[in-house]
Protein backbone atom coordinates (compact mmCIF):
# COMPACT_ATOMS: atom_id res chain seq x y z
CA UNK A 1 0.00 0.00 0.00
CA UNK A 2 0.95 3.50 -1.19
CA UNK A 3 0.25 6.66 1.26
CA UNK A 4 -2.20 7.81 -1.27
CA UNK A 5 -4.58 5.04 -1.11
CA UNK A 6 -3.89 3.03 -4.07
CA UNK A 7 -3.17 -0.67 -3.24
CA UNK A 8 -1.82 -3.05 -5.73
CA UNK A 9 -4.70 -6.01 -6.16
CA UNK A 10 -4.10 -8.51 -8.38
CA UNK A 11 -1.96 -9.59 -11.40
CA UNK A 12 -3.41 -7.68 -14.40
CA UNK A 13 -3.44 -11.97 -16.15
CA UNK A 14 -5.56 -13.36 -13.32
CA UNK A 15 -8.52 -11.49 -14.99
CA UNK A 16 -9.76 -13.14 -18.50
CA UNK A 17 -10.39 -10.51 -20.92
CA UNK A 18 -14.30 -9.61 -20.35
CA UNK A 19 -14.70 -10.60 -17.03
CA UNK A 20 -14.90 -9.52 -13.92
CA UNK A 21 -13.63 -10.42 -9.97
CA UNK A 22 -13.84 -9.96 -6.56
CA UNK A 23 -11.49 -8.27 -4.64
CA UNK A 24 -11.14 -7.00 -1.20
CA UNK A 25 -9.13 -3.75 -0.72
CA UNK A 26 -8.75 -2.40 2.94
CA UNK A 27 -11.84 -3.87 4.09
CA UNK A 28 -14.03 -2.61 1.30
CA UNK A 29 -15.52 -5.22 -0.89
CA UNK A 30 -14.81 -4.58 -4.94
CA UNK A 31 -15.62 -6.00 -8.33
CA UNK A 32 -12.60 -5.57 -10.69
CA UNK A 33 -13.31 -5.96 -14.76
CA UNK A 34 -11.50 -6.19 -17.40
CA UNK A 35 -12.76 -4.70 -20.27
CA UNK A 36 -11.07 -5.83 -23.39
CA UNK A 37 -7.55 -4.22 -21.94
CA UNK A 38 -9.13 -1.86 -20.15
CA UNK A 39 -9.75 -2.43 -16.38
CA UNK A 40 -12.56 -0.74 -13.53
CA UNK A 41 -13.15 -1.28 -10.57
CA UNK A 42 -16.62 -0.24 -8.35
CA UNK A 43 -18.32 -1.48 -4.71
CA UNK A 44 -18.94 -4.91 -5.72
CA UNK A 45 -22.35 -4.85 -3.84
CA UNK A 46 -25.52 -3.99 -6.04
CA UNK A 47 -26.64 -0.65 -4.85
CA UNK A 48 -30.70 -2.44 -5.05
CA UNK A 49 -30.28 -4.76 -2.74
CA UNK A 50 -27.47 -7.16 -1.53
CA UNK A 51 -26.03 -8.55 -5.14
CA UNK A 52 -22.60 -9.35 -5.45
CA UNK A 53 -21.88 -8.02 -8.83
CA UNK A 54 -18.57 -9.99 -9.27
CA UNK A 55 -21.47 -12.91 -9.88
CA UNK A 56 -23.28 -10.68 -12.74
CA UNK A 57 -22.97 -10.97 -16.50
CA UNK A 58 -20.72 -8.24 -18.11
CA UNK A 59 -21.74 -7.22 -21.82
CA UNK A 60 -19.59 -4.38 -23.44
CA UNK A 61 -19.39 -2.73 -21.05
CA UNK A 62 -21.97 -3.14 -18.91
CA UNK A 63 -23.03 -5.32 -15.63
CA UNK A 64 -26.10 -6.98 -15.00
CA UNK A 65 -26.97 -7.42 -11.51
CA UNK A 66 -27.64 -11.31 -10.83
CA UNK A 67 -30.52 -11.01 -8.57
CA UNK A 68 -32.63 -8.62 -10.62
CA UNK A 69 -31.26 -7.75 -13.66
CA UNK A 70 -30.17 -4.64 -12.94
CA UNK A 71 -27.55 -2.85 -15.05
CA UNK A 72 -24.96 -0.38 -14.59
CA UNK A 73 -22.19 1.46 -16.81
CA UNK A 74 -19.03 -0.13 -15.39
CA UNK A 75 -17.00 2.84 -16.39
CA UNK A 76 -19.16 5.54 -14.74
CA UNK A 77 -21.07 3.60 -11.99
CA UNK A 78 -24.41 4.45 -13.87
CA UNK A 79 -27.67 2.79 -13.72
CA UNK A 80 -29.46 2.17 -16.69
CA UNK A 81 -31.87 -0.49 -16.14
CA UNK A 82 -34.27 -0.76 -13.65
CA UNK A 83 -34.83 -2.12 -10.99
CA UNK A 84 -31.46 0.10 -9.61
CA UNK A 85 -31.95 3.74 -9.77
CA UNK A 86 -28.49 4.57 -7.19
CA UNK A 87 -25.20 4.85 -9.19
CA UNK A 88 -22.35 2.79 -8.16
CA UNK A 89 -19.61 3.68 -6.70
CA UNK A 90 -16.47 4.01 -8.94
CA UNK A 91 -13.00 4.01 -8.29
CA UNK A 92 -9.81 4.74 -10.14
CA UNK A 93 -7.48 1.70 -11.89
CA UNK A 94 -3.88 1.57 -12.93
CA UNK A 95 -1.68 -0.58 -14.59
CA UNK A 96 2.24 -0.72 -13.19
CA UNK A 97 3.58 -3.52 -15.67
CA UNK A 98 1.84 -6.66 -14.59
CA UNK A 99 0.20 -5.97 -11.50
CA UNK A 100 -3.87 -3.76 -11.11
CA UNK A 101 -3.91 -0.88 -8.94
CA UNK A 102 -6.87 0.10 -7.18
CA UNK A 103 -7.08 3.79 -5.27
CA UNK A 104 -9.57 3.53 -2.25
S1 LIG B 1 -30.06 -6.63 -6.09
FE1 LIG B 1 -29.21 -5.88 -7.95
S2 LIG B 1 -30.95 -5.42 -9.17
FE2 LIG B 1 -31.78 -6.08 -7.26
Amino acid sequence: MKDDGWHDVAAAAEIPEDDVMQVTVDGSVLALYRVGDAFYATDDCCTHEEASLSDGYLQDDTIECPRHQGVFHIPTGRAMQAPVTEDLRVYSVRVEGERVWVQV
